[in-house]
C-alpha cells in the first residue's frame, strides 16, 4: 500500500510543476569542440581502419582483423551515428532544414560503417568511410568558413 500513499502525497507536485518537461540537454561544448573532440577523432578511427600503405618494403593492407579491432571501429562508427543526433540539438543546429539534413546524413553514413563492422566487410567499411567524408564536407561547404579537408 505504501507506494499508493506516496503517489497521493506527490499528486499536488505533479499538478504544479512535476509534469513532463522538455529535457534540457547540456550543450555547453561549442560546435568546434564537438567537432574536434567528439566527431573528428572517431571519424579518424573509421578512416584509418582500412587503407593500403606502399613503401620500399612493398604494399601493406591495413584493415581490422581481430574481433577487438572490429569492435573498436564499430564503437567509433556508433559514436558518429549518435553525433549526427547531437548536432541537431537546439543550441547546436544552425537552422531547422538543411542543417538537419546534413546531420542525418552523417548518422546515415555512419550507420553504413557500423553495419560493415558487424558484417566484418572491409570493402563496405572503406566505402562507408568515403560516404562519411562527403557528409562532413557537404555541411562544411555550406556552414563552416574554412576550406580545410578534415581527412589527413
Ligand atoms: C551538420 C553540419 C556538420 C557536419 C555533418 C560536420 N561538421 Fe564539422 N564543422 C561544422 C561547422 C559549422 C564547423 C565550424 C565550427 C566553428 O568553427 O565554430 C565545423 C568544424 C569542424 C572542425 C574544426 C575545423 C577548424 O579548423 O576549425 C573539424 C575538425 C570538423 N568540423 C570535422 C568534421 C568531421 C570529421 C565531420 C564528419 C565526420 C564533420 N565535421 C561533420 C559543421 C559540420
Amino acid at each position: 500500500m505504501k507506494p499508493k500513499v506516496l503517489v497521493l502525497l506527490f499528486c499536488p507536485f505533479i499538478l504544479f510543476g512535476c509534469g513532463p518537461k522538455t529535457p534540457q540537454p547540456n550543450t555547453s561544448l561549442s560546435l568546434k569542440q564537438v567537432m574536434e573532440w567528439v566527431i573528428d577523432p572517431n571519424a579518424d578511427v573509421v578512416w584509418e581502419s582500412v587503407k593500403t600503405i606502399s613503401n620500399a618494403k612493398g604494399t601493406t593492407e591495413i584493415y581490422p582483423r581481430t574481433d577487438a579491432q572490429w569492435e573498436a571501429v564499430r564503437n567509433s562508427a556508433a559514436t558518429l551515428m549518435e553525433a549526427g543526433n547531437i548536432l541537431m540539438l537546439e543550441g547546436r543546429a544552425k537552422d531547422d532544414k538543411q542543417w538537419i539534413e546534413y546531420s542525418k546524413r552523417l548518422s546515415r553514413t555512419a550507420e553504413l560503417a557500423l553495419k560493415a563492422t558487424q558484417d566484418k566487410n572491409k570493402e563496405a567499411l572503406f566505402d562507408a568511410g568515403g560516404n562519411i567524408y562527403n557528409a562532413c564536407k557537404g555541411c562544411h561547404d555550406k556552414y563552416a568558413d574554412f576550406d580545410k579537408q578534415p581527412v589527413k
